[in-house]
């Protein structure tokens, strides 16, 4: 989180409050939990990222990426951090595959460092066949031990020679790039991946990398690069489909997705249409600028309506938004075999009723407000409020926007902050699990297409621009040890536990994690029994006199 987004979330409170001084914070509170069973065969997993969890950022061959570059920047990364070695999990990863098989995982997430196989970037220059090897070895050993592998082409780590050649995703060049190192990864690995995702959150590679800057490349072209760079995006996404579709797909039997990050859009006011419009904004700005083409064949109408709108009013000629030519929306629709979830958070919205001063960009094209309720647990990122309820109303959304897909949610879970997670007792974190989780076993009943669940995250790892400081990991990772070991923390027993029931059958599996304290033993065991003895009995007694008098 950054010290922006703080500062605009902090503004938008304070704006709230001040408008809307009779505005009910406690509307949408908790709902009840559901107890019940995921249907046989949904898939438990946890993931983590190239990146994010390799280290040897410059060994057996691997080229630099534009993370590597970034974060070796002076003030990028909190605390000057960088991934250099983070969990070293080039070298440990046979000891978390036994950590995931312990678990008993059905799945593990995790991507494919683009310029460890390709370290220029393009296949012409050079293949390096030990990156190669260490996904094979990879992939070999989770099969060995009935772990599916779900595979990212993309989370973030373009070869920074191609964003110094040609600008990255700014420049159309990257659709084939990218496709040819796909088409590598279908070939080398196909045999035994079947899940793909080729893009990790393309909304935060397009708006940190090119227009707030956050993250790597670290440009800032304010109204024009997040547009460009997704449109590359999606159009890269759509080819590297149709190249698995064409040339593996009836040898190799799998999927290919996309991973689209969400947070949900309440509005504030549920009775005014304005609010209600503004939040339905704010999905369409974040999931479906991405999915709405690759679902529907081209950008959401709200997105094409408002910039166009705002491109006008600045005496641009044409939209900041580029166009999809009619062959191009035919040839990106469809591209989507199961769409990955990443859902964190919750935030409520409101309209904006005043022009934004600060110029143009992704955030004031939106004309809208962010606002959080400050009684919304926050453990760890600033930016993250558990919000259970918001997760059931995107899936739900998702179903009834894309035509009920097939949904993997790629991306779950909640940090803590360093200082906090001492004694690994991540209370918050089993809280969180379980009122998530709870939230998609009801959309499931709701009749969302959910497949399956990846926790976020296996280990503690680099955090981007927050570098180490926010921990998302079931497993504590010891930074300052050379050997980076890795302790469970108390969410560890629970996610297993959640795991081995498929679900929550009943109370007691979801309750004894923690043991019941006296009150809690009153009002969930003994009065549910006797009430239950009660009604028993009545309908005996009952049955007697029926039966007396007839
Ligand atoms: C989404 C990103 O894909 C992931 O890499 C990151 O760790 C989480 N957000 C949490 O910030």
């Amino acid at each position: 989180m950054s010290l922006q987004r703080m500062l605009k979330l902090l503004y938008a409170l304070v704006l709230c409050v001040s408008a809307n001084e009779d505005f009910d914070w406690t509307k949408n509170e908790r709902g009840s939990f559901y107890y019940g069973t995921f249907p046989t065969g949904f898939s438990w997993g946890a993931g983590g990222s190239a990146y994010q969890t390799e280290g040897a950022w410059d060994k057996d061959g691997k080229g630099m990426s534009i993370w590597d570059v970034f974060a070796h920047k002076k003030g990028k990364i909190f605390l000057n951090d960088t991934a250099d070695h983070s969990c070293e999990g080039y070298y440990k990863f046979k000891d978390d595959i036994t950590l995931m098989k312990d678990m008993k995982f059905n799945h593990y997430r995790f991507s494919i460092s683009w310029p460890r196989i390709f370290p220029n970037g393009i296949k012409a220059d050079h293949i390096n066949e030990k990156g190669i090897k260490y996904y094979d070895d990879l992939i070999n050993m989770l099969l060995d031990n009935n772990i599916t592998p779900i595979v990212t082409l993309y989370h973030w780590d373009l070869p920074q020679v191609l964003h110094e050649k040609y600008g990255g995703w700014q420049n159309a060049s990257m659709v084939n790039y990218f496709n040819d190192f796909a088409n590598l990864c279908f070939e080398r690995f196909g045999d035994r991946v079947k899940y793909w995702i080729t893009f990790n959150n393309p909304w935060s590679s397009a708006v940190e990398g090119y227009e707030t800057g956050e993250h790597a490349p670290g440009l800032k072209l304010k109204g024009t690069g997040a547009y460009k760079a997704a449109h590359h995006i999606i159009k890269a996404h759509a080819k590297v489909w149709h190249t698995y579709d064409t040339q593996w797909r009836s040898k190799q039997k799998g999927l290919v997705g996309i991973s689209l990050l969400a947070d949900w859009g309440e509005p504030v006011d549920i009775t005014n249409q304005r609010d209600i419009e503004a939040a339905e904004r704010y999905v369409q700005f974040y999931m479906g600028w991405f999915a709405t083409p690759i679902f529907n064949g081209d950008y959401p109408q709200v997105m094409k309506d408002y910039i166009g709108k705002k491109s006008a009013q600045q005496g641009l000629g044409t939209s900041r938004l580029p166009v999809f030519s009619s062959q191009e929306k035919t040839y990106i629709k469809g591209t989507c075999d199961f769409l990955g979830i990443g859902h964190f958070t919750t935030r409520y919205i409101t309209q904006k009723n005043y022009p934004s001063g600060r110029g143009n960009s992704y955030f004031t094209d939106r004309d809208l407000v962010e606002l959080v309720d400050p009684r919304w647990p926050d453990p760890g990122s600033e930016w993250l409020y558990s919000v259970p309820w918001g997760f059931r109303r995107l899936l739900n959304f998702v179903k009834t926007q894309y035509g009920n897909p097939m949904i993997y949610v790629t991306e779950n879970g909640v940090s803590e902050k360093v200082q906090r997670c001492t004694d690994l007792c991540d209370e918050w974190r089993m809280q969180y699990f379980k009122d998530y989780i709870n939230e998609m076993l009801k959309a499931l009943k709701d009749g969302v297409n959910v497949k399956g669940y990846t926790a976020w995250s296996l280990l503690d790892k680099f955090e981007w621009d927050e570098g180490f400081s926010e921990r998302f990991g079931l497993f504590y990772v010891d930074f300052l040890n050379k050997n980076k070991p890795r302790y469970p923390k108390a969410s560890v027993q629970y996610y297993k536990r959640i795991i081995s029931s498929n679900g929550f059958p009943n109370q007691r599996e979801v309750q004894s994690v923690k043991p019941l304290n006296h009150m809690e033993m009153v009002t969930e065991i003994v009065v549910p029994t006797v009430c239950t003895l009660c009604i028993l009995l009545a309908a005996v007694f009952l049955m007697f006199l029926l039966r007396g008098r007839f």
